[in-house]
């Protein structure tokens, strides 16, 4: 039995969204690695929680009327019950509103003051005037600083993968309201990263003892820069009220960004999980550490996992990770998840169209290989590959050689003689089968290698039962011994196969555990030179009966699965990346004919006034200039608008929309503007390309 130790996590599911299918790429990965390493016989804790702070999840609960409290409770036992139905098994689920990452918040927090290393001053940061609260990075949106790209969060770049702070975005906009933030001051605490400690460490850390995939350590280097080029700058870990999180000790209205408190939930989880289980906390934490700690993110949080979370553990007395496992997106078809083509899966829906989980374990089992690289999730693939692999060649084993044993040889594997026979065809037979080599793919992560290996070890086996045709034997009594020695190999190949793929299937080799006879299977592992005969299920050993164990993909299941995720629209696309977006749907209207349409006369309008109306909640009071005509129009942006910025602006209106007469006056027409259902996603109003003149109709 070895030594190791091993506390492993995936990332924080945020408390304010559904798991779908991409999340699962990770819980899946981590989880068939945890299984791998338990079944090597190492200790291993695999923890994980809700990630429940921050001002998302205080909107979202205030948009649903709950308090944060009640909406994360909900989320976390759908969270718990989505991972359940996967077959993922996390010694520990958790949540990081709970008092033992408070503890260690502050524990964290008041050693990295002590160190020197928290400087407070204040800074300029955008703030809503219309929903008076400052606005998290995610919520202020705008033009990367670096690349130019739209449509950008406020911390980092989606296209360019740059990071930067929300005061650098060209032309921010709230995604709470829609207006344009102003800036105001106030008192902030920071991590000092730019302390050359911290460099220091991170650039030596960074490059040694494989604690980074070299793809992701080349992405760090850049980020660090050479020594003394002091590229990092230090890290804003507080915010105002109102903020859902927990307060700074010693300070008023101050909370820990969620950032800071989400990878300490991963000690926090582990803490609850110890107090438990009798298990030694500080073993696995304290500094020098003899035990491994594993971290499976995204590459999209790669840079608060390998640079902040080591700096802060190193300069508050704890361990440092051993390694930090990133890996890729999930594509749909080759393209962004969307909802439109109903790649966007939640993982409820999966299960509620009555999918094994097993089917999806295996696909993305098949396709991950330790890397950064996304992967792809092709619904067509899918139904091919794991028909064809699990079903046709794994399954198909034990079904084509089950019946002959339980009907013709009460149920026992063959004994004496035979077993010695049937020993020496398998080492003859499958003598080319390399010791080790799916051990090392799964401790590499390299599932896709280890499925590869199984398969071609499955089609082996395959062949050679097909050769020794139990089904033509068993017609000749004189061959008995022949047919029980073949249905024997059979069965026992099906057992080597089922303990390597255990990790992947976990749920089905429950199943053939029972139908085996066996308690719980356990790694088959061969040292070189060692025989595969002697691993196998002792002579004479005796089995179940054979129970159905998996059935195929029926492609019309996908089909029902594709139509409940569909959305109805294009408009609605949603990359499965993006995180806190409203996710309501709006149906398409009923069609219309291009004669309809040709009644509505759309115009260009500059909008030569722009006024506050007296008494009016949402209303501006706008001058349209159409070339031929001045029109007053009330329009509901006042929310998104400061009038002063609309003067002199171009937009789109409705011309010939017949005039209402309002309680503060005539509205003679209607500006175009785009907004989600419910308004949270802010107001916009158009505006036509450059070139466009007044009057000028749209068509
Ligand atoms: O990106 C995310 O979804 C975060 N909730 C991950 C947090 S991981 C850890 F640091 F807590
Ligand atoms: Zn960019």
């Amino acid at each position: 039995m070895s030594s190791r130790k091993l506390l492993v996590t995936s990332a924080l599911p945020y408390a304010n969204g559904s798991i779908h299918l991409g999340h699962l790429v990770e819980y899946i990965q981590t989880d068939i690695w945890v299984r791998f390493q338990k079944m090597q016989g190492h200790t291993v804790y695999y923890v994980c929680a809700d990630d429940t702070h921050g001002t998302p999840i205080m909107l979202r609960a205030e948009k649903e009327g709950l308090t944060p409290e009640a909406l994360i409770a909900r989320v976390h036992g759908e969270h718990f019950s989505d991972f359940t139905g996967f077959n993922i098994r996390f010694d520990q689920y958790y949540s990081t509103h709970s008092a033992e990452t408070r503890h260690y918040s502050e524990d964290i927090y008041q050693k990295l003051k002590a160190a020197g290393l928290i400087s407070v001053r204040a800074i300029e940061q955008l703030y809503d005037p219309v929903k008076q609260m400052f606005l998290p990075d995610r919520f202020v949106k705008g033009e990367c600083p670096k690349c130019g790209a739209k449509d950008q969060y406020g911390d980092s770049c989606e296209a360019c993968g740059a990071a930067y702070t929300p005061t650098e975005l060209k032309n921010p906009y709230s995604a709470v309201s829609g207006a344009t933030p102003i800036k105001k001051a106030s008192e902030h605490f920071f991590f000092r990263l730019s302390d050359e400690r911290c460099a220091d460490f991170l650039r030596r850390w960074t490059r040694e003892a494989n604690h980074l995939q070299a793809e992701a350590a080349n992405k760090i280097y850049e980020w660090l820069g050479q020594a003394g080029e002091n590229k990092l700058s230090d890290w804003d870990i507080s915010r105002d009220a109102p903020y859902f999180g927990f307060e700074i000790p010693g300070e008023t209205a101050k909370y820990f960004y969620v950032w800071l408190d989400a990878p300490i939930g991963y000690m926090g989880s582990f803490k609850h999980f110890c107090a438990n289980h009798d298990v030694d906390f500080d073993e696995y934490w304290k500094k020098d550490s003899t035990t491994e700690l594993y971290h499976f993110i995204g590459k999209d949080i790669l840079y608060f996992h390998a640079l902040f979370w080591p700096a802060m553990l190193e300069n508050s007395g704890y361990r440092t990770p051993t390694q930090i496992f990133a890996h890729g997106f999930l594509t749909g078809h080759g393209e962004k998840m969307s909802k439109s083509r109903g790649t966007f899966i939640t993982a409820a829906s999966y299960l509620q169209q009555q999918l094994n989980p097993e089917w999806l374990r295996y696909y993305y089992a098949a396709k991950l290989n330790g890397t950064l690289e996304d992967i792809d999730l092709n619904l067509e693939d899918f139904v091919a590959r794991v028909n064809s692999d699990v079903v046709g060649k794994f399954v198909n084993i034990a079904s084509r050689c089950a019946g002959f044993i339980t009907k013709r040889f009460e149920g026992r594997l063959v004994a004496g003689e035979d077993y010695r026979l049937l020993q020496q065809t398998i080492d003859q037979h499958f003598a080319a089968w390399q010791a080790g080599v799916i051990e090392q793919a799964y401790e590499a992560r390299d599932f896709s290698t280890a499925v590869r290996h199984i398969m071609k070890r499955a089609d082996e086996v395959n062949e050679l039962i097909h050769e020794l045709a139990p089904w033509d034997i068993a017609k000749d009594a004189t061959k008995t011994n022949e047919l029980h020695r073949a249905c024997s190999l059979g069965i026992q190949m099906f057992y080597l196969l089922s303990s390597y793929l255990k990790p992947i299937l976990p749920a089905t080799v429950e199943k053939i555990e029972q139908f085996l006879n066996c308690s719980s299977l356990k790694w088959p592992t061969q040292s070189s030179g060692q025989f595969l005969s002697s691993l196998l299920l002792p002579a004479g050993h005796l089995i179940n009966p054979y129970q159905h164990l998996m059935t195929r993909i029926e492609p019309k299941q996908i089909e029902a699965m594709i139509a409940a995720n569909k959305a109805p629209s294009d408009t609605q696309a949603t990359d499965v990346q993006s995180k806190n977006q409203p996710s309501d749907i709006v149906p398409i209207a009923e069609t219309i004919s291009i004669e309809d349409f040709s009644k509505i006369d759309l115009r260009i309008a500059r909008i030569v006034d722009a006024q506050h109306v007296e008494g009016a909640e949402k209303l501006l009071k706008l001058t349209l200039d159409i070339g031929i005509e001045q029109r007053t129009v009330f329009a509901g942006i006042k929310s998104a608008y400061d009038p002063e910025k609309l003067k002199g602006r171009l937009t789109v209106m409705v011309a010939n929309l017949a005039p209402r007469k309002m309680k503060f006056g005539l509205s003679e027409g209607m500006v175009l503007a785009a907004s989600d259902p419910n308004g949270t996603g802010g107001l916009f109003i158009l505006s036509p390309d450059e070139g466009a003149k007044p009057g000028m109709r749209v068509k």
